[in-house]
């Protein structure tokens, strides 16, 4: 049928309970100090430890275009989180995997 072949949508099939902790998470950890407004991103340029500075990505459906990052180092968004996340992207060392889990169901859900 039609409807089974439309890919899950942004917004579709996420814990609405988590992605509410999440999205408290998101303003905590400082990640709106760039990604904000409507877009999720200031559209400013800035060095979060990727070896340069890059342009801050809108959030939009990010759920669903894996790999991330400008070299696609982040493979799934936990990996963002990982060693490939670095310390100067957001304030996510103090997360336990809880609270991750969480904070990448909000992005899901955007
Ligand atoms: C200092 C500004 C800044 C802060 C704070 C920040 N980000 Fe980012 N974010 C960026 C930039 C710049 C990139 C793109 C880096 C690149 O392309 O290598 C990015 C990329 C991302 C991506 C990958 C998007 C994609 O399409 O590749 C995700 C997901 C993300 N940020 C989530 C977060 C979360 C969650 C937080 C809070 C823990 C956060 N960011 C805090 C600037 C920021």
């Amino acid at each position: 049928m039609f409807l089974d072949r439309i890919p899950a949508t942004p917004g579709g099939a996420v814990d609405p309970v988590a992605a509410e902790r999440g999205k408290l998470l998101f303003a905590s950890a400082g990640c709106v100090g760039c990604h904000n407004g409507d877009l999720f991103t200031n559209l400013t340029l800035q060095d979060v430890g990727k070896g340069g500075r890059f342009k801050v990505p809108s959030l939009l459906g990010v759920g669903a275009r894996a790999p991330y990052m400008h070299d696609g180092s982040a493979l799934t968004l936990a990996d963002r989180f990982g060693p490939a996340g670095g310390d100067l992207h957001g304030q996510t060392a103090q997360l336990n995997p809880a609270q991750i889990a969480d904070l990448i169901t909000y992005l899901e859900s955007l």
